[in-house]
């Protein structure tokens, strides 16, 4: 198994860009079940999981052809509403196939998404809201079987901030009879992105952004071409990595707009930046202040930032309280860099991590994508080497890491 090796050395310095990101481009995939006609994405950031789902599509009889950051899918050749264990096994994304499979063919058959490190991860508020659309329902061998003449738009209020949920239903809602209302729905930049795509298609939705989201459905929707939106958890991830080194680093092909709460709180910590509409540039500092952070839907506080906020607290001088509120077991990196040398004491859905402490390398284990996130940006900065194990993780979401921190001067380097 792949691991990484992280020298610490000194300020990171130099221009990085950023990839399309991940959690736009998984459900711009899922959309292309809705059309018989050609789709092609561009800025596709090609790391695990978009293979995954590629993978996924061409099990349901689609043609994807893949270039340089770009995907090609044809959805005439659509020969089964089976998304199978083996697939979704390795990504609960997959259940984004739910939704569009239902709305397409009246037939979806998804293996049910198991817990993850992070969570127990339900999908009731997905089930419920297809039930209310007039699906039939069943949970058997670890499947769900859903079944619908054609589905019936409804009023959906979710019980909780969902984003894939909001997908997936604004995604079935699309080929429904009559008007979906979408209430409590989620705002991410990402939702945005997909509405856009699927209105490209032909479909009519209003209102993606806020929390009540209109989908007008249509008889059938057509072919598009797409560009992803930037990554703005890649983009949050290498502000870290800039802010715990000290670093001098312009950050290009971003959107800092999606990421203003975790901006504005890098500036009140006292990190000396200049955002422009799609460049971050991170200047050197002479210290941070310690920060308490929420996590929160956005427009709130990202939870996929908070391992890696973590890490820089660990170089800011005070206290910091850093409470997550989205899921129930996203500290697992805290144990991993306590054996780095840091002070986090977790108490209840709060971690209090006290600065400045100095870091050693270390022999560390990766437990889910964003917790080794933050095992290299304070690897970064910890005397010596660290090796961090089970890398798989990082490879689901980060598209060529070390290529992309080599280039601003970090001494990193794959081990097999
Ligand atoms: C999306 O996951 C992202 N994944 C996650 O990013 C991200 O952490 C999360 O949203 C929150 O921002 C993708 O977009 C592919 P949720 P999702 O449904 O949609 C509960 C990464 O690192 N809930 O918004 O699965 C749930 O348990 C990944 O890139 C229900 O109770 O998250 C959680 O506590 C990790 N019932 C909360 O809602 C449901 O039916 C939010 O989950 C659905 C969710």
């Amino acid at each position: 198994m792949d691991k990484l090796l992280i020298t610490g050395n000194g300020p990171l310095k130099g221009e990085v860009r950023i990839s399309g990101a991940k959690n736009a481009a998984l459900p711009s995939l899922a959309a292309t079940i809705l059309a018989s006609e050609e789709v092609h994405l561009t800025n596709m950031p090609m790391v695990r999981d978009i293979n995954t789902m590629c993978a996924l599509l061409g099990e349901l009889g689609f043609g994807v052809k893949k270039g340089n950051e770009e995907v090609f899918v044809f959805g005439a050749g659509i020969s089964s509403h089976i998304a199978p264990y083996q697939l979704v096994k390795t990504m609960r994304a997959s259940i984004l196939t739910l939704g569009p499979l239902l709305a397409r063919l009246g037939r979806a058959r998804v293996s049910l998404p198991g817990g993850c490190a992070i969570g127990e991860r339900p999908v009731d508020q997905h089930l419920k809201a297809l039930e209310k659309m007039g699906a039939e329902i069943v949970i058997e061998h670890g499947y769900i079987d859903a079944r619908v003449s054609r589905l019936k738009g409804a009023d959906i209020l979710f019980d909780t901030v969902t984003v894939t949920g909001t997908e997936n239903i604004m995604m079935a809602a699309t080929l429904a009879e009559g008007t979906t209302s979408l209430f409590n729905a989620a705002m991410e930049p990402e939702i945005v992105d997909l509405a856009e795509l699927l209105n490209k298609m032909g479909a009519r939705i209003e209102g993606q952004g806020t929390q009540h989201i209109v989908i007008h459905g249509v008889e059938r929707l057509h072919g598009a071409e797409h560009h992803i939106i930037p990554d703005r958890i890649e983009t949050g991830t290498y502000v870290c990595a800039a802010a715990i080194t000290r670093g001098h680093v312009a950050i290009t092909g971003a959107r800092p707009l999606h990421l203003r709460k975790f901006l504005e709180t890098m500036e009140n910590a006292r990190l000396p930046f200049e955002a422009g509409a799609d460049t971050i540039e991170v200047k050197p500092h002479e210290g941070l202040l310690a920060r308490d952070i929420e996590t929160q839907p956005h427009p709130g506080f990202p939870t996929d930032m908070q391992a890696q906020y973590m890490a820089v607290m660990t170089q800011a001088k005070g206290r910091s309280l850093i409470t997550e509120t989205i899921f129930e077991n996203r500290f697992m990196h805290v144990g991993e860099l306590n054996r780095m040398g840091a002070h986090i004491k977790i108490q209840g859905h709060t971690a209090i991590t006290t600065g400045i402490t100095p870091l050693s390398g270390a022999q560390v284990m990766a437990t889910d994508l964003r917790a080794s996130a933050s095992l290299v940006v304070a690897a970064l900065v910890a005397d010596g080497d660290t090796l961090i194990d089970r890398i798989y993780h990082l490879d689901r979401g980060y598209h060529r890491l070390e290529e992309k921190l080599g280039r601003i001067n970090a001494l990193v380097r794959r081990v097999e």
